[in-house]
C-alpha cells in the first residue's frame, strides 16, 4: 500500500478499546465518559479487518488502547493474529500496555508469537506514579514486566515527559532498563483530547528532557530503526538503547508508515488530523469486501504530516479524540 505522498504503509495499530484502569492526566480527564459498548468493533469484527489488511500488505500489527487486555477475551484476538505471524503473513505483533494486566497475559501472549511489548511506566516511584495515573499502584506494572520477561518477551518502557514532573525519575528509570535489559522511550506529550489541565504547561522537548541523562553519561546517536517514528541513542558505559518520540520538536511525518484502527472501527491516517473513514458501518451493511474500497479511500486522506505546534501555540483547534480512542 502507498499513500498519496508515495509513503509504503504496512504497519497498522488497533485500538482495541478506549477503556483503561489508569487515568493517565495527560491521557484522560478524570471522569471519562467512554463509547457504549455498542460501538465497539466486535472482537470478530477487529480480527476479520486485521486479516483483511494483512491481505492488502500490513505486515505489522500493534495492539493497543485504552488497555487492550482489560477487553474481555482479548486472548482470542491474539492467538489468532498470532496465527499469522508464524504463517510469515505478519512480520510482528505487538502490544501497547500499562502493564497493570501482563502477569495474567504473560503466557498467553508468549505462546502466541508476541516476542516484543511496549510498557507505559512514567516513573519508579510509587507515589509519583499513583498521582500520575490517578490511583494505579506500581507494584502490580513491575511484577507484569518480570513475568513478560520471564517467558522471553521483551519489553521497551514508554516514558511521557511531563514538565515539572519526572524529570528526576529519568536516571534511575534508565538505569533500572540497563539493569534489566529493557529499552528505553521518551514520548513529548501531544495534545490530544481535553484533560482538563495546560498543555503548555505539560510539555517539555525530549532534548531538554533528556539533559541529566546526557550530563551523567554519554549519549551518542545511533542508525537502530524500529517500526515506529523513534530516533535511537546509545547511552554508554549504562550499555541503554534510548528512542526519542518527538511529535512536537523534531517532525518525523515524512517517513511515516501507519494507520490507525479505531475503537469504533474508523480508519484514522495521522494521530494529529481528523480525516478519516468510517469501516464499521460498511462492513456491517456490505460485509468484509467492504474494506478493500474504503482502505484505497484512507489512503488518499493521509495527509503529509501533523500539526501539533499549531494546536500547542493555539492557532489551531485541538482535536477532541483522546489518545485512548485512536490508540498510542
Ligand atoms: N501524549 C503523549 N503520549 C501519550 N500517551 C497517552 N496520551 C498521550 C499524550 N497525550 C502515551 C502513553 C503510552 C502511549 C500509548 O502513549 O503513555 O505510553
Ligand atoms: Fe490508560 Fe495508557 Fe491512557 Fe494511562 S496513557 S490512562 S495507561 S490508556
Amino acid at each position: 500500500m502507498r499513500d498519496g505522498f508515495g509513503r509504503k504503509i504496512d504497519y497498522l495499530r488497533i485500538s482495541v478499546t478506549d477503556r483503561c484502569n489508569f487515568r493517565c492526566q495527560y491521557c484522560m480527564s478524570e471522569n471519562m465518559t467512554f463509547m457504549p459498548k455498542s460501538d465497539l468493533l466486535t472482537l470478530e469484527e477487529i480480527t476479520l479487518i486485521a486479516e483483511r489488511f494483512i491481505g492488502h500488505g500490513v505486515k505489522k500489527i500493534r495492539l493497543t488502547g485504552g488497555e487492550p487486555l482489560v477487553r474481555r477475551d482479548m486472548s482470542d484476538v491474539i492467538q489468532r493474529l498470532g496465527r499469522k505471524v508464524e504463517s510469515g503473513e505478519l512480520e510482528e505483533l505487538t502490544l501497547t500496555t500499562n502493564g497493570s494486566l501482563l502477569s495474567e497475559y504473560a503466557d498467553h501472549l508468549a505462546a502466541h508469537n508476541m516476542h516484543r511489548i511496549n510498557v507505559s511506566m512514567d516513573t519508579l516511584d510509587p507515589y509519583k506514579f499513583a498521582e500520575i495515573t490517578r490511583g494505579a499502584k506500581i507494584d502490580q506494572v513491575l511484577t507484569g514486566i518480570a513475568a513478560a520477561r520471564r517467558v522471553g518477551i521483551q519489553v521497551k518502557i514508554n516514558m511521557v515527559a511531563v514538565r515539572n514532573f519526572n524529570q528526576d525519575c529519568l536516571l534511575p528509570m534508565a538505569e533500572f532498563c540497563a539493569d534489566h535489559g529493557h529499552d528505553l522511550t521518551v514520548i513529548e506529550t501531544m495534545p490530544l483530547g481535553d484533560v482538563g489541565a495546560d498543555r503548555t504547561f505539560e510539555h517539555i522537548p525530549a532534548e531538554e528532557f533528556i539533559a541529566p541523562l546526557v550530563e551523567r553519561y554519554s549519549v551518542s546517536p545511533i542508525a537502530h530503526k524500529s517500526a515506529g517514528p523513534a530516533r535511537y541513542m546509545a547511552v554508554e558505559p549504562l550499555g541503554l538503547r534510548l528512542g526519542l518520540i518527538t511529535p512536537l520538536s523534531n517532525n518525523f511525518c515524512d517517513d511515516c508508515n501507519r494507520l490507525r484502527l479505531t475503537t469504533d472501527g474508523k480508519i484514522f491516517m495521522c494521530l494529529g488530523h481528523n480525516a478519516h473513514v468510517d469501516l464499521r458501518a460498511a462492513v456491517r451493511n456490505e460485509g468484509i469486501e467492504a474494506v478493500d474500497r474504503l482502505l484505497q479511500k484512507a489512503l488518499k486522506l493521509k495527509p503529509l504530516r501533523h500539526d501539533f505546534n499549531a494546536q500547542l501555540d493555539g492557532s489551531a483547534d485541538i482535536l477532541e479524540r483522546h489518545m485512548n480512542v485512536t490508540g498510542g
